[in-house]
């Protein structure tokens, strides 16, 4: 097993370039089997997520190839319409290829997603989605079989703008006759990325970014070479990192719709200059608590960033509160935080944070991505050493994210942990 060690109390600084994002990624990436022409994605990251989706598209039958940080995939000659359980329990957005094998294959069936441990997360907007489109499921132990044989163009209207939901029902009318509109659509930048990228392969999807999308089902779509968006949540996780040390970050291919958090960290005293592909943060020496911070689906807060900011609070002066809104059980981080010193109060979907001088390294534990993520930002500003195990759940979504920061001027390293012996408890 491996452990990442952070000796904590260096100032950060330097520059970090952004790949593509991995919320970005993944649903393309299933968007490829709508097509059976090869489709060529740029700068995609090497994370675990990404790994487990191409492993994904391997076993129902596409080809992939890899030239640097360029995927090829391509989708023509997929032979199965079910998902291998073993894979798809590693990742929830396995339940991202519903959409497109439906548009494809007219069927589909799939295992219940794997992913972060982050609430309940249910699929019951992503099957109403799809019901409205003709679709017909059906539980089978542990699978759920859809039959898409009647699908037609359909009106939806969320009761929340999930992501995930919005994006499958998106892929599956791309190929669906008639007109589908999703009314309360999640307007996420990679919705955005998703219509950008479908149209590029042929398919007809506007009003992405705004409440109302509508898609024109078409026969068939094409190939193409895009690249997707530059990934906005490790970004506001470098700059968090810097900001937790005081240090400065001028963060290159920098994506313009950072705006929330870019606010958040002006609040707590960060100098922050914005220019076209580039966002440069010079931290105060002790920042400033936020305040107040909600999650909300975007425009709001994103959620993503929420364990990072806490990280923030925790050594802010002042008392901060945070308000989960999207997750109902996302506050994993608090307690190893508090581990560390932190002083943090839970009630149901709020926490308030009272900023200490400091915080002292241990063994934590990583138990989500964003919560493995803000517990390393907690190490670099750490007196002493702090070991960060289950780091396979920050994999998922950061490429080695101690070479980010050891670039930056972090103490940080990965090594095996010894006897494989849990060191808490
Ligand atoms: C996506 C992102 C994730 C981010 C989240 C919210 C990807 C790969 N993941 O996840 O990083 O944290 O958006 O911005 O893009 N819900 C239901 N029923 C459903 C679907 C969702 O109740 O059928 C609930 C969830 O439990 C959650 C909320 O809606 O409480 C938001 O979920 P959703 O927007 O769907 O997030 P994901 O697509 O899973």
């Amino acid at each position: 097993m491996q452990i990442l060690k952070i000796e904590g109390g260096t100032r950060l600084e330097g520059t970090a370039q952004l790949v593509s994002a991995k919320n970005a990624v993944l649903p393309i990436l299933a968007a490829c089997v709508i097509t059976d022409q090869p489709v060529t994605l740029l700068d995609v990251p090497d994370i675990l997520d990404v790994e487990n989706m191409l492993g994904i598209l391997r076993e129902l039958g596409c080809t992939i190839s890899k030239d640097g940080k360029a995927v090829t995939v391509c989708a023509a000659n997929i032979d199965q319409e079910k998902l291998p359980d073993h894979l798809a329990k590693l990742l929830r957005s396995s339940i991202f290829l519903m959409g497109p094998l439906l548009a494809r294959m007219r069927k589909a069936i799939m295992p219940f997603p794997g992913g972060c441990e982050i609430g309940l997360r249910p699929i019951d907007l992503h099957q109403r989605g799809l019901e409205s489109l003709g679709v017909v499921f059906h539980d089978e132990g542990g699978y759920i079989r859809c039959d898409g044989s009647h699908m037609r163009g359909g009106v939806i209207h969320f009761d929340f703008p999930s992501v995930g939901a919005t994006e499958n029902v998106m892929m599956a009318a791309a190929l669906t006759p008639g007109k589908t509109v999703i009314h309360n659509a999640a307007r996420e930048p990679e919705i955005v990325d998703l219509q950008r990228f479908m149209n590029a392969c042929g398919a007809k999807v506007s009003g992405a970014g705004k409440p109302t999308i509508t898609i024109q089902g078409v026969k068939r779509l094409h190939g193409a070479t895009y690249r997707p968006i530059p990934d906005r949540i490790v970004g506001g996780t470098l700059l968090a990192a810097a900001a937790m040390t005081g240090g400065t970050l001028d963060l290159r291919n920098a994506p313009d719709d950072m705006g929330a958090i870019v606010a958040k960290m002006r609040d707590m005293g960060c100098e922050i200059r914005e220019e076209i592909g580039r966002t440069i943060l010079l931290a105060p020496k002790r920042l400033h608590s936020f305040r107040q911070m909600q999650t909300q689906p975007f425009p709001g807060f994103p959620t993503d960033m929420q364990a990072q900011m806490m990280a923030l609070a925790t050594m802010a002066d002042g008392v901060s509160l945070v308000m989960e809104n999207v997750f109902e059980n996302r506050f994993a981080h608090a307690a190893d935080l508090a581990r560390m010193g932190a002083d943090i109060v839970l009630s149901n979907r709020m926490a308030v944070i009272r900023g200490v001088p400091k915080l002292h390294g241990t063994t934590v534990v990583s138990r989500d991505l964003r919560a493995g993520a803000a517990l390393v930002i907690a190490g670099l500003a750490a007196e002493g050493t702090t070991i960060v195990e289950n780091i396979t759940l920050i994999d998922r979504g950061y490429e080695r994210l101690e070479d980010q920061l050891a670039a930056l001027g972090a103490k940080i390293e990965r090594v095996e942990e010894m006897n494989g012996q849990k060191q808490y408890d």
